[in-house]
């Protein structure tokens, strides 16, 4: 299975980045489709930890090119940022890394409304967002008015874009009590992050779609997850792009017919931050000590995560929209410790009992709950199933069952090595000269 995407399945923070980061021992390439800096991906090695929020979480594997392809929006400030941090760590980004000249950029004012839209709520509902312009820059880019990566190369032409977005968003920004800025002074902090950025632009579509010629593994890493997309989410408590697996192709510039598998990362219970119906939210001492064991605190905010139980109609939702092949489940180590564990197998509604996820009435919808047992062994050093507790066992069984699609992972730390590899995303393919996955090879 040469090109996977991999997708978050319910409100993000499912443990994308560790997945994407262990699969990438087998991928040659890995392609950022969607979002921005609004992700927080976390990449634990050793002792070391990394949270990337625009660069792919390939980059900790020497031998992989890094793609951010023309569905992201990104604030280039934050990217030489990153690139900085990983120079630091003494990696090398930049020989490795592709941003695509057509990814829409975030600017300083961007992010001024996105932040004041939040903090003075004068811009609709208030969303909980990460405050990282992304909003506003797909806004711009809806709008026909949005500045692309390529203009970094011509910063006089860029100057001339800028402006025009500052004149269309100056009643907003005085709405919000800001005086709009001066054009000038935003392509002057522009000038050394060009230096640094317009060396790595690329036509990114066309680069992908001739390593996928080439047979190489290429892997479609998703940001935030399935419930926070566009179209398909928690609507209006969502992001402003196409998260889901669906974004992988329009983000990246490659038809449907490249893509051969679709790895659905999903959290053993469920987190939301920000503003939004989460119907299964325990605001009580079980949901206190999921936050706590589970450390569930924004990467990029510092936020508190709202915790609750495991949502089975929201993960069939999101296996349905999304053509799920495989699951992979993590931090299933955090539900260590409960007597007893709830998931929600259904909703009462108006009209009755339904076992599907009443997206667009949540308010109105309240789940029903299958209890199981729990267990107290810690799980931190399992590496099979056999090695489980029965009532792990039993959890994820029905999980897998329900949700009718295959579980290829079970992560039980932040940890490269804490995780159950049952199958890898990339079979193996000999013919084309790819490596062929250690988890794929019989043992002796
Ligand atoms: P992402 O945005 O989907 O990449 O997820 P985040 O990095 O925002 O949040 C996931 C958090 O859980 C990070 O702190 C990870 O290091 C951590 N994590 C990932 N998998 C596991 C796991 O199986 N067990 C535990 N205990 N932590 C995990
Ligand atoms: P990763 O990739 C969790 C949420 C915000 C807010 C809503 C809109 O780490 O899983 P935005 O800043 O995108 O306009 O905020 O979406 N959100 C995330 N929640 N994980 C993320 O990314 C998120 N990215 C955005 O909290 O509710
Ligand atoms: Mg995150």
């Amino acid at each position: 299975m040469p090109t996977v995407v991999i997708v978050g399945v319910q409100w993000g923070d499912e443990g994308k980045g560790k997945i994407v980061d262990l699969c990438t021992e087998y991928a040659d390439v890995v392609v950022r489709y969607a979002g921005g800096p609004n992700a927080g991906h976390t990449l634990v090695v050793g002792d070391d930890k990394l949270i990337v929020r625009l660069i792919p979480s390939g980059i900790l594997r020497e031998q992989t090119r890094c793609v951010l392809a023309q569905g992201m929006v990104i604030d280039p400030a934050v990217l030489v940022t990153e690139m900085d941090e990983l120079e630091r760590r003494g990696l090398s980004p930049a020989t490795r890394l592709v941003v695509s000249d057509r990814a829409h950029m975030i600017l300083p004012f961007h992010v001024t409304i996105d932040t004041l839209r939040e903090t003075t709520g004068k811009g609709g509902p208030r969303l909980g967002t990460t405050k990282r312009g992304v909003g506003p820059t797909y806004e711009d880019k809806a709008a026909r008015r949005g500045l692309r990566m390529g203009e970094l190369r011509d910063l006089k032409k860029a100057g001339l874009l800028v402006e025009e977005a500052i004149s269309a968003w100056t009643p907003t920004l005085r709405a919000l009590g800001a005086d709009p800025p001066q054009a000038d002074s935003i392509v002057r902090q522009l000038e050394p992050l060009a230096a640094r950025i317009v060396p790595l632009l690329a036509d990114t579509s066309r680069l992908v779609d001739a390593v996928v010629s080439k047979g190489q593994n290429v892997m479609f890493e998703g940001a935030q997850g399935t419930l926070l997309d566009l179209d398909h989410g928690t609507y209006p408590f969502v992001t402003s792009s196409s998260a889901s697996a669906s974004g992988a192709c329009a983000g990246s510039g490659i038809g449907p017919t490249r893509i051969d598998g679709v790895l659905g990362i999903v959290k053993a219970y469920s987190t939301r931050v920000g503003g939004g119906p989460f119907p299964t939210e325990l605001a009580n001492a079980i949901g206190e000590k999921l936050r706590a064991d589970g450390a569930e605190f924004g990467a990029v905010t510092g936020r508190p995560r709202r915790t609750g139980w495991l949502d089975l109609p929201a993960i069939r939702y999101a296996a349905r929209v999304n053509g799920l092949s495989e699951l992979a489940v993590t931090k299933l180590d955090v539900l260590t410790g409960h007597e007893q564990l709830e998931v929600c197998v259904a909703y009462d509604t108006p009209e009755g009992r339904t076992d599907e996820f009443p997206i667009d009435r949540l308010e109105h919808a309240t789940p029903v709950y299958k209890a199981f047992r729990g267990w107290r062994e810690p799980l931190g050093e399992v590496r099979s199933l056999a090695e489980l507790p029965a009532a792990a066992r039993a959890y994820l069984d029905f999980m897998e069952s329900s949700a009718g699609v295959p579980l290829s992972i079970i992560s039980v730390g932040p940890r490269r090595s804490e995780t159950i590899v049952l199958r890898s995303p990339f079979a193996p393919r000999p013919a084309h000269g790819a490596k062929t996955p250690k988890w794929d090879q019989p043992s002796s």
